[in-house]
């Protein structure tokens, strides 16, 4: 069987070897005996998959390899460019477009997770255009008063909390409007594609006031690894037994094949999940070792549907 391949972003400054937040992850592959590509990150955004991908081993002909992404997030659209053009060479992503919007955009997980996360609403939206209160009022309405936090349907801007991310009171149109403005501008060009609302619950916090979240990492429907968030690379959260039982009933509709699912305990005790995201794309808190992941992909049963 041909060994499957790891693609992760090129360091920029020098184009055949890996960013160096990936580094590691590479050198973990390579001892698996794995082979390493290295993509051209910023032109695969730019919108040249073919360019961005130009470095990447080809198949054998007749022949395909599986490959595996560890890397920077990447739009959908984006996405679904780069394993088109992988495609020519050979190479098949083992998680296919569709699998990675459904896995890493919340519109595509929440339905599955509903009961398990905090109530949700969102609005498509392109990037750089200013929210008026109509459009805000109708994002909101579904979700009642109470405080909230807005993101778009990937990230947050949790460190400009008050200011573009936290909102006392989601029937609070006026304010609610300047926060969805600031995020929407802040994120710029980045905002990946549309605003989110979601009901504030409180959680379980750290010294510093952070949720204390554990981060799930799944394989084929199996929780192969708890690891802290990456934020809080020192913190150790168990998660029980049965609720890692009731999660793997809600992944199984959904067909990415490695996903994290980011766990927190809320104040009353109830485990909830804050964010579902696709694995590729997860990043692992520094104090894990990166063959672990690696070593359960090899042994991932190859995947079933590939269009796309
Ligand atoms: N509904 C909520 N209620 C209370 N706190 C929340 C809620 N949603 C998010 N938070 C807090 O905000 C933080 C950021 O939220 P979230 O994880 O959704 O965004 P993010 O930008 O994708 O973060 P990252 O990718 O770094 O995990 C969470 O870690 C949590 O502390
Ligand atoms: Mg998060």
């Amino acid at each position: 069987m041909t060994p499957p391949l790891l693609l992760v972003p090129a360091d920029p400054l020098a184009p055949r070897s890996p960013d160096p937040h990936f580094a590691r992850e590479a050198e973990a592959a390579l001892v698996l005996g794995w082979r390493v590509g290295a993509i051209d990150h910023d032109m695969l955004l730019a919108g040249d998959a073919g360019a961005a991908v130009r470095r990447v081993p080809s198949a054998a002909a007749e022949a395909t390899m599986v490959a595996w992404y560890r890397g920077w997030m990447i739009p959908v659209e984006a996405y679904e460019r780069f394993t088109a053009a992988l495609a020519t060479r050979g190479v098949q992503v083992a998680t296919n477009s569709d699998a990675y919007r459904q896995a890493h955009e919340l519109p595509g997980w929440y339905g599955q997770f509903a009961g398990r996360t905090p109530a949700s609403a969102w609005l498509p939206w392109k990037a750089g255009r200013t929210p008026s209160r109509t459009d805000v009022a109708a994002l909101t309405a579904p979700l009642g008063s109470g405080p909230g936090v807005v993101k778009d349907y990937v990230k947050s801007r949790k460190h400009e909390w008050h200011e573009a991310c936290f909102v006392p009171d989601l029937a609070d149109v006026a304010a609610v409007t300047r926060t969805v403005a600031r995020l929407v501008e802040l994120q710029g060009s980045d905002l990946a594609g549309g605003i989110v609302a979601r009901r504030f619950e409180s959680f379980a916090t750290d010294e510093a006031g952070r949720a204390r979240e554990a981060r799930v990492w799944w394989v084929a429907g199996s929780p192969v690894l708890v690891t802290a968030h990456p934020d809080t690379p020192s913190t150790t959260v168990r998660v029980p037994e049965t609720v890692l039982d009731d999660i793997a009933g809600c992944l199984r509709r959904i067909s990415a094949p490695f996903v994290t699912t980011d766990l927190a305990q809320r104040n009353d005790g109830v485990w909830r999940v804050i964010e579902v995201g696709d694995g590729q794309v997860s990043d692992l808190p520094a104090s894990e070792e990166p063959g672990t992941i690696l070593r359960i992909l090899t042994q991932a049963e190859q995947p079933r549907d590939t269009t796309g």
